[in-house]
């Protein structure tokens, strides 16, 4: 299949690649687009057909259901058979934004977008091309990250090109996402709310709107046994990820004793720690007093990682706050072993 690919510039929106953007999405086809978060690979929530090329395209499981994009509060009536009043104060305070709300589904939305089930994620991207497509398609858009299943997000339209071109209708090619990370997953079907993904938005500022919110990811692990995306292997580099936890001095002695044994390895640290360690074979993922700026590298750095041929990846934890759960989460189920130096 030939891939058109549509560079846009995000400060100087080209309307005529949206429109022929959207035009592909009216008729059956497939298109990766840009969000704050990461890019999704996007087609017509509303026809199976559609739907089914995203599955084919990434090596998607058929279990795992798929996120609905929409541009505006109000489509949620259409397709969701109800809207609780908290949505309502969800979205003044998150939307548009990095948070995906799970509601019980009308029956137009295909079984197939949700992995069989009767619910759906609904989200309203921040990122002006992604609302500017959606809302001039005029249907709701379902896109998982658009990556081969099993890989990195993509957090850059080469990753996009570099996964999925040949696979795809088209691409959007708009640069670095601005968040780094999925949004996070919130199941407004039970009560009290439970948030099935850590993401873009963190459990902290979710309290503040749902007190009684729940965890169902055990943060150690990464697991989350009630979303059914969560039990695949995810985000994984080509070369075994090791995590390493403690002290930094223990941690830094850990790093430089493996590199010696096996020096073709890479390390991932932050600006902090990156010239304590002896090889040259290491990124930073930025500063641990801008953890903005790591959760947006980190995709980008297992990714940099794979290209340059390394052994295996050793990487610090990294405890950041707010964003901890989020990077935490996709890095331990990126590898293969933590060693808690304690
Ligand atoms: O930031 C994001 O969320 C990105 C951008 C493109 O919007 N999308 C994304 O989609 O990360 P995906 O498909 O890679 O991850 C969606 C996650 C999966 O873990 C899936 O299992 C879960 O959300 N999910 C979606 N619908 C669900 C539902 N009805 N019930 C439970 N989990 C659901
Ligand atoms: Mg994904």
């Amino acid at each position: 299949m030939e891939t058109r690919i549509f560079k846009i510039d995000p400060k100087n929106i080209d309307k005529k690649s949206i429109f022929e953007c959207a035009e592909i999405l009216k008729q059956g086809g497939t298109v990766a687009f840009p969000t704050e978060t990461v890019y999704g690979l996007g087609a017509n929530a509303l026809d199976k057909n559609a739907v089914l090329k995203i599955f084919q395209a990434k090596g998607r499981p058929a279990d795992n259901p798929l996120i609905l994009h929409v541009h505006a509060l109000s489509e949620l009536d259409k397709y969701a058979e109800s809207v609780p009043e908290s949505v309502g104060m969800l979205a003044r305070f998150f939307w548009p934004g990095p948070l995906s709300i799970i509601l019980e589904k009308k029956n137009m939305i295909p079984d197939i977008a949700t992995g069989g089930l009767t619910t759906v994620a609904f989200r309203i991207p921040s990122n002006e091309i992604a609302l500017k497509l959606i809302e001039t398609a005029g249907i709701p858009i379902a896109a998982p990250s658009a990556n081969l299943s099993g890989k990195p997000s993509t957090t850059d339209g080469s990753h996009v090109i570099e996964d999925l071109s040949g696979r795809v209708d088209a691409i959007i090619d708009a640069g670095r996402s601005r968040i780094g990370v999925e949004s996070t997953v919130l199941d407004l079907t039970v009560s009290p709310p439970e948030i099935l993904r850590p993401g873009g938005i963190s459990f902290r500022e979710l309290k503040m709107v749902i007190p009684d919110i729940k965890r169902a990811y055990s943060i150690d692990s990464g697991s989350t046994p009630r979303s059914p995306g969560m039990k695949y292997r995810h985000y994984s580099p080509d070369s075994p990820l090791t995590i390493i936890k403690g002290s930094d001095t223990r941690v830094i002695k850990k790093i430089n004793d493996m590199m010696s044994e096996n020096p073709g390895s890479g390390i991932l640290c932050s600006d902090e720690t990156i010239n304590r360690y002896k090889s040259s074979n290491r990124i930073s993922a930025g500063s641990r007093n801008n953890p903005s700026e790591i959760a947006s590298n980190i995709f980008h750095a297992l990714r940099l990682f794979d290209k340059s041929g390394v052994t295996g990846i050793y990487c610090e934890y990294f405890g950041i706050g707010d964003l901890e759960e989020a990077v935490m989460n996709r890095l331990i189920k990126a590898s293969i072993n933590i060693i808690d130096l304690g």
